[in-house]
Formats: C-alpha cells, sequence, structure tokens
C-alpha cells in the first residue's frame, strides 16, 4: 500500500506519509528554507560551513549496555550567533529524517532566535531510528528493541556530555559548563519534557512546543480543533455525512454499500475499515495549517469547497446536509484526489490493511518513518485517531476502530505483538509524568488549533496551572507547533505573544542558571 501524499505536498520541504492503518506521524512543519545555507559569523564575519553540513557522533546502541558498542548518530550545528560562554541550544526534530529540518539552526525557527539572543550555538540531533541515524542497519523488532523513549533521552544526554561540537572550544561546552537549552516540538517537544522529568537539572532550560506529554490509546479528540474551528458548513456536513456514512457501512443493503464504494471509486476495496479509515486523509490534512502555510492549506480547504461550493456560490453556516455532502465528497475522491493519494494503484494496495505480505508492513529498510514511529504508537504512545465516543459529534467513522490500529500494529510487528494488544500508555504517563509534570525552567507553547493540543499540557482533559517555572503560553491562532517558527509569529499575533512568552522565560531561567553557577543566589 502507498500512503505518500507527495502529490499534495510537493511544495513542503517535508514529503509526509498518511496511510489509512498506520498513524500518522507528528510532524513539525517547517514550511521554509534555510537559505542556500552559508552563513557569516555574526561577529567576526567569518565564512561557516553551510548549515546542512552532516556532523558524526558515536552514540551507545544501548545504554543499558555500553559493552554493545556504538553507531554514528547525525547531527548538524549552526555558530553563527555564538560567542565563548554562549547557550548551547539542543533539538531532536524527533520522529522523522531531520534533512528537512535546517530552519531549525536558524533564526527562521524560536530555536535560532534563543541563540541569537544569547550568543548561543545551535545543535539539532537526529533521532535513533530515523533518517540514517539507525543503531542496527535494519527496523526489524529485533534491531527495534533499542527504540525507546528512555534511550532517546538518554541519547540525548550522552550526546550533550560527550560530543565535540565543530566549532572553535566547542569541546569544551558540556551541560556542566555551559547552559544548554533542550528544544523540541510534537514528539519531542514531550521527549523535552520527559528528559526533564528524567534527568533534573541536565539541562538549564527546556522549551517544549506541541508537546504530547499524555500518552493517550485513542486520541479521539485530535479531531475537536478540526471540527471547532474548520468553517462550520463543513464541520457539520462531514459530521452529516460521517453519520450518513455509518449507517450504510453498517447496514444491510448491499446494493446501498455498492453504490457507496462506487461513488468514491473504491469498489475494489473489500474491507469496510479500510474504506472507513481512508476517508481520514481528508481530515489529516488539518495538521499542515498554519498562518504561514500557503499552498499546502489548499490541502484541506479544496476539501471543504467540494462539500460547500456549488456553482460558486458557497452553503450557508448550516451546510447541504449528509446526503449531498457523502456524495460530494465521493465525487471529490474521484475527481482527482484518490490519483493524489494513490497514483495509479489499485485501492485494496493502496488502502487496504489486511494484507500481511504487503511489504509496507514486512519491508525492514531503514529511512522509513511510518514503521518507527508505528514501533512507538504501539509500545509506548498510543495516539490512535478514531471517533468519538457516542453520543458526542464526530468528524470521522466509527467503523474503523481501535481494535483495527492494534491489529495494524500486529502487521507491522508480528514477532512483538503476536496478538492485537492496547499500547500500555498508562506505564508511559508513570514514567514521564504526563499530565502531572511538576517540573522547573521549562516552557510550554501550544496553539488551540492544533489537533495534538487535546495531549498536551493546554488540554481541555486537564488542568496544569501556568507557573513562572513551568510556564505555559497557548495561541487563539496557534496550529501544530506554530510557535517553533518565526514565520508564523509574523503572520498572527497570538502566535507571537506566545513566542515573546517563551523567550522571555528561557531568559530568566538561564539568568537563574547563571546566578546559581556564581553563586550569587
Ligand atoms: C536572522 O539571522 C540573519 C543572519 O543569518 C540576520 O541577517 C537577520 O537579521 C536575523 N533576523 C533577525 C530578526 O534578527
Ligand atoms: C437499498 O439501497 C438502494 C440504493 O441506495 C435503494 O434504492 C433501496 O431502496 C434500498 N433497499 C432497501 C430495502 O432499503
Ligand atoms: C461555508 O463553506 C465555504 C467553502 O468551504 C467557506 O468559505 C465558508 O466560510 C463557509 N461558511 C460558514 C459560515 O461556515
Ligand atoms: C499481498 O501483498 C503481496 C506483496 O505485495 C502481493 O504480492 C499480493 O498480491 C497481495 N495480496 C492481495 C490479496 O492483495
Amino acid at each position: 500500500m502507498l500512503h505518500l501524499l507527495a502529490a499534495l505536498l510537493a511544495a513542503a520541504p517535508l514529503t509526509q506519509c498518511f496511510s489509512h492503518a498506520a498513524i500518522p506521524p507528528l510532524p513539525i512543519p517547517p514550511r521554509i528554507s534555510a537559505g542556500d545555507g552559508a552563513r557569516l559569523h555574526s561577529q567576526s564575519g567569518e565564512e561557516l560551513p553551510p548549515v546542512d553540513t552532516v556532523y558524526t557522533f558515536d552514540q551507545l546502541i544501548d545504554h543499558n549496555n555500553p559493552g554493545l558498542g556504538t553507531f554514528q548518530q547525525r547531527y548538524w550545528s549552526n555558530w553563527e550567533f555564538y560567542q565563548p560562554g554562549g547557550v548551547i541550544v539542543f533539538n531532536t526534530p524527533g520522529e522523522s529524517n531531520a534533512e528537512g529540518y535546517m530552519p531549525f539552526l536558524t533564526n527562521d525557527s524560536i530555536n535560532g532566535q534563543i541563540a541569537q539572543a544569547h550568543n548561543g550555538a545551535t545543535v539539532m540531533l537526529e533521532h535513533r531510528f530515523y533518517g540514517f541515524s539507525n543503531p542496527l542497519p535494519d527496523l526489524s523488532v529485533e534491531s527495534l528493541r533499542f527504540h525507546t523513549i528512555q534511550q532517546a533521552i538518554d541519547d540525548l544526554e550522552y550526546f550533550a556530555k560527550n560530543a565535540k561540537l565543530p566549532f572553535p572550544g566547542g569541546d569544551q561546552v558540556g551541560p556542566d559548563k555551559v547552559p544548554w537549552v533542550l528544544v523540541g516540538g510534537s514528539y519531542a517537544g514531550a521527549l523535552t519534557a520527559f528528559t526533564n522529568v528524567n534527568k533534573p537539572g541536565l539541562f538549564a532550560a527546556y522549551y517544549a512546543s506541541s508537546a504530547v506529554v499524555e500518552s493517550i490509546t485513542n486520541l479521539w479528540a485530535w479531531f475537536e480543533p478540526v471540527r471547532l474551528h474548520m468553517p462550520q458548513n463543513c464541520s457539520l456536513d462531514v459530521q452529516a455525512a460521517i453519520a450518513r456514512f455509518d449507517s450504510i457501512l453498517t447496514g444491510k443493503n448491499q446494493t446501498a454499500i455498492s453504490a457507496l464504494k462506487a461513488s468514491f471509486g473504491l469498489e475494489d476495496l473489500a474491507h469496510p475499515e479500510d474504506f472507513a479509515v481512508a476517508l481520514k486523509n481528508n481530515l489529516w490534512a488539518w495538521q499542515f495549517l498554519g498562518p504561514s502555510s500557503g499552498d499546502d492549506a489548499s490541502v484541506f480547504y479544496d476539501f471543504c469547497d467540494a462539500l460547500e461550493v456549488v456553482d460558486g456560490a458557497n452553503a450557508g453556516p448550516n451546510g447541504r446536509g449528509g446526503e449531498y455532502a457523502l456524495a460530494a465528497w465521493g465525487k471529490y475522491w474521484t475527481d482527482g484526489y484518490y490519483t493524489s493519494l494513490c497514483g495509479d494503484m489499485d485501492a485494496e494496495t493502496c488502502l487496504g490493511s489486511y494484507n500481511a505480505s504487503d511489504t509496507y508492513f514486512t519491508s525492514t529498510a531503514i529511512d522509513n518513518y511510518d514503521r518507527s514511529w508505528m514501533w512507538i504508537v504501539c509500545n509506548e504512545m498510543g495516539f490512535f485517531q478514531n471517533s468519538a465516543p457516542f453520543p458526542h459529534p464526530t468528524l470521522v467513522s466509527h467503523v474503523w476502530q481501535d481494535s483495527d490500529d492494534e491489529r495494524t500494529c500486529q502487521l507491522f510487528f508480528p514477532t512483538a505483538f503476536p496478538r492485537p494488544t492496547p499500547p500500555p500508555v498508562e506505564r508511559t504517563n508513570f514514567a514521564y509524568e504526563g499530565w502531572n509534570v511538576h517540573t522547573t525552567n521549562i516552557y510550554f507553547g501550544n496553539g488551540q488549533r492544533d489537533p495534538w493540543m487535546y495531549a498536551t499540557v493546554s488540554s481541555p482533559f486537564t488542568y496544569v496551572p501556568d507557573t513562572p517555572e513551568q510556564s505555559i503560553g497557548l495561541s487563539e491562532g496557534g496550529f501544530h507547533c506554530s510557535d517553533m517558527i518565526t514565520l508564523e509569529g509574523q503572520c498572527d499575533a497570538s502566535v507571537l505573544a506566545v513566542q515573546k512568552k517563551g523567550l522571555a522565560a528561557i531568559a530568566r531561567y538561564l539568568a537563574e542558571w547563571k546566578a546559581a553557577k556564581t553563586g550569587a543566589y
């Protein structure tokens, strides 16, 4: 099966995979390029290596058994603003090949803004088991034993304490000598908070954007910010269309079921679950929105226009009703959406989730973030994205259920999951405190339009207080990790306010770190 939205997202530096079966990873979307990479030092004017210069670090394969040896973990660094004694702004982009994330080295991102404000250097480490930073040469279950949140946290510590950074004096800047700021967004935002919980005092300050700190088996509320912030007519019509879809698909009228499949061009798709989950692709596109998303935004809004616009006229606030909307949704698929999703593949190959010999499930080749992320989904974090509990309004079908996600875990990793098993999220929330996080020197930046908001400290499901030592910013206009991207703040005043609050919190934590170091307390 094919999972690339490449055709849709060709303009984005990240080509993101959305499969009907795998849980989409939590991409941080820097949509801007870091220029040609060439930099001059801000003070000396000296020419620096391009920001995309790759360095490698000998990282331990297994932090529980250093005797197993090391692997080469890739990293990048930019020291255009660095002066001796300045901060080290440290980041992993998390569950992706890091090559698309060069803006995290420059002041196109909050990382670079922190570096610029504090004479700092930026350092970006590729997360183990993503891209070309692999402890072992494949992504087999045997190798993935070393793919845990804890090993990733230990990587951050071991790197910080042992790396000889590529700039002058870079072998003398461990976190005991100069202040380090750990920055992360999305899963890596959670990792940032988890590191603070797990290794108190390791770094001077932490900036966690859209950090999904609470692991949740079915994060049905992924779709709540979408439901509440998308055009109202489209939201109501999707809900009505899905209610109709579910009633047909779970009914006994085979003629109606066949007609519904045909209206989407999916006659050949054998399993109703696969039909149901395929429709989530149109809603997952919300993740790419942000004030500066440009062409990416059209992926989501074209879909709404297909449901709401007739002969140039918008539907009113209540939409056009489920019958019309479901038919229009099907037409949108046959008019080009299917091709953009699946190319010339047949529906079963592209969208089916029952073929255990499909190479999508069996391939253990590296640089495959669907597989590496699913390992974390299935073993530690969950984050299935299924229907809301009845009778809460839902944008997605009830036909694909949590058990289907568990079945998918088994398809990917049959030897690890001989039977479908719910992810043990309680263990993760216990180990790293989830919403009970109560720590210091950390800033959480969130956005109300972020589909992941309900797993963050700003979730309406919990109450985490905003305090001077654990500061929280929430923007009305922010989407997923918006506050990490400089341009997003320039486009939206509420995102800018969250960035400013975060920069002030980090400055405060750094001042406290320095005061404690020099005994000035
Ligand atoms: C960002 O950094 C560039 C140098 O790479 C500099 O020219 C520019 O002024 C900086 N932006 C701001 C807002 O300081
Ligand atoms: C079954 O569905 C078809 C197509 O929607 C419809 O024409 C027919 O009346 C339905 N049959 C019954 C028994 O409801
Ligand atoms: C109705 O749908 C159109 C097209 O997607 C959208 O532009 C408009 O904002 C919507 N209006 C309301 C009130 O939801
Ligand atoms: C299952 O996948 C394999 C490998 O891609 C393929 O050869 C086979 O035809 C598929 N079977 C079905 C029923 O689609």
